[in-house]
C-alpha cells in the first residue's frame, strides 16, 4: 500500500480521500486549515502553495492529487503560484502529479468538448485553469515530472453542496416539492459529472503509466439539461412534477452587487445558455472507470440528500 497526498478536502478532495484510504492506501491530505484525522486519512494544515512546506508532506507519497482551487474570485491571481508549487512538490519528490481540471480553458465552443480542443479560453479564469495546465504539461514534457490532468464538468452527486449548480440550491427544495431556479436555460443540454466518478478517475489516472502526459475528461453520463435532472430527481423523491425556472437576470445582478462569486459567474454564462457537452469516451475506450449509469446516480443523490440535507 502506498502514501497519497490529496491538495483540498472540498467535495473532490474527500471523495478522492477516502476512495484511497478505503482501498488501503495511507492519506495526507492538505488544507490550510486542517481537521482531525480519519480512519486511513491524516490531514495536515499547511498552505500548498508554499512549495517547501508542499514537498516536505508530500516525501515518499506515489501520488500528489491537486483537488484544491483558490477562491473563485482570485484564480488568476492564485493559481500560478498553487500550481507551481505542486509542480516543485512533484519535482522534488517524483511523485506523480495529478491535476484535477475543469473545462474552462476550452472557452465557448459550439461542439461537444474533446481533449484535443485547443485551450482558447480569453476570460481571466477560463486562461488561469489553461495556465495551470500548460505550466504542469512543460514540466512533464521536460522529464522534470510525470503529471496528467483530468477534468470535469460541473459536479453532480452525493458530497456535492454549494460549489454545484443541481446541489444545495435545488435539491432540498425539490425534495420538498418547491419549485426550483438554475442559472441560464433550463432546457440547455449539459454534462453533469458524478463525483464518485471524478475520484475514481483520478486515482486510475494516477496510477496508469499511460495516462500520463495529457488531460483526460471524466467519464460522464449523456447530457441532460437541468429540467430533465431536476425531473428525474423528482421521480425519485416521488414529490411529484417541480417547476423549474430561470434564475432572473435582475436577481443576479444584485446579488453580484454582494457576492464576488456571483460576479464571477458573467464569464461562465455561456456555460449554462447554450449547450455544454463533454465527450469522455476517450477516457472510457483507454481505462476501467465509466460513469455511474443515469440512474444510479439519481438514486444516490436523493438518498445522500435525505440522510444529509433536508429536515
Ligand atoms: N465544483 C465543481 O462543480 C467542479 C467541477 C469541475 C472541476 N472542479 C475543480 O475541482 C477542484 C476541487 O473542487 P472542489 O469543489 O472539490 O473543492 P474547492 O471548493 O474548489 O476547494 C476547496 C478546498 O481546497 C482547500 N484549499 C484551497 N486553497 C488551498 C491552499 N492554498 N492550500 C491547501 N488547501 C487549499 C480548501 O481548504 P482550506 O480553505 O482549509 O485551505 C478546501 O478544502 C477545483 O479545482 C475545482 O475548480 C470543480
Amino acid at each position: 500500500m502506498s502514501i497519497h497526498v490529496v491538495i483540498g478536502y472540498g467535495p473532490a478532495g474527500a471523495a478522492t480521500a477516502r476512495l484511497l484510504a478505503g482501498q488501503g492506501h495511507s492519506v495526507r491530505v492538505v488544507t490550510r486549515s486542517g481537521r482531525r484525522p480519519e480512519p486511513g486519512i491524516e490531514h495536515v494544515a499547511a498552505d500548498a502553495a508554499d512549495s517547501a512546506r508542499l514537498t516536505g508532506i508530500a516525501r515518499g507519497a506515489v501520488a500528489i492529487h491537486g483537488c484544491a482551487a483558490p477562491p473563485y474570485h482570485r484564480w488568476a491571481a492564485q493559481w500560478p503560484q498553487l500550481a507551481a508549487s505542486m509542480g516543485a512538490a512533484a519535482e522534488a519528490t517524483g511523485a506523480v502529479l495529478v491535476v484535477l481540471g475543469n473545462l474552462y480553458g476550452y472557452g465557448p465552443v459550439d461542439r461537444p468538448m474533446t481533449e484535443d480542443l485547443p485551450l482558447a479560453a480569453t476570460g481571466p479564469k477560463g486562461r488561469a485553469r489553461a495556465a495551470v495546465w500548460e505550466q504542469v504539461r512543460t514540466l512533464h514534457e521536460e522529464g522534470r515530472i510525470r503529471a496528467v490532468e483530468v477534468r470535469a464538468s460541473d459536479f453532480f452527486g452525493p458530497g456535492v453542496t454549494d460549489g454545484g449548480h443541481l446541489a444545495s440550491r435545488v435539491v432540498p427544495r425539490l425534495l420538498r416539492g418547491r419549485s426550483v431556479s438554475v442559472l441560464g436555460d433550463p432546457d440547455a443540454p449539459h454534462s453533469w459529472t458524478y463525483l464518485p466518478d471524478v475520484a475514481a478517475a483520478l486515482v486510475e489516472a494516477a496510477g496508469a503509466e499511460q495516462a500520463w502526459g495529457r488531460a483526460w475528461h471524466v467519464p460522464t453520463a449523456p447530457a441532460q439539461s437541468a429540467r430533465q435532472m431536476v425531473g428525474r430527481l423528482a421521480a425519485e423523491a416521488g414529490t411529484g412534477p417541480v417547476a423549474v425556472r430561470r434564475t432572473p437576470p435582475a436577481v443576479l445582478g444584485a446579488a453580484s452587487l454582494f457576492s464576488p462569486l456571483i460576479r464571477e459567474l458573467r464569464e461562465i454564462r455561456y456555460q449554462f445558455d447554450r449547450p455544454f457537452v463533454v465527450d469522455s469516451s476517450a477516457y472510457e475506450s483507454a481505462f476501467a472507470v465509466h460513469a455511474t449509469p443515469l440512474d444510479e446516480q439519481i438514486r444516490a443523490t436523493v438518498a445522500w440528500w435525505r440522510e444529509h440535507g433536508v429536515p
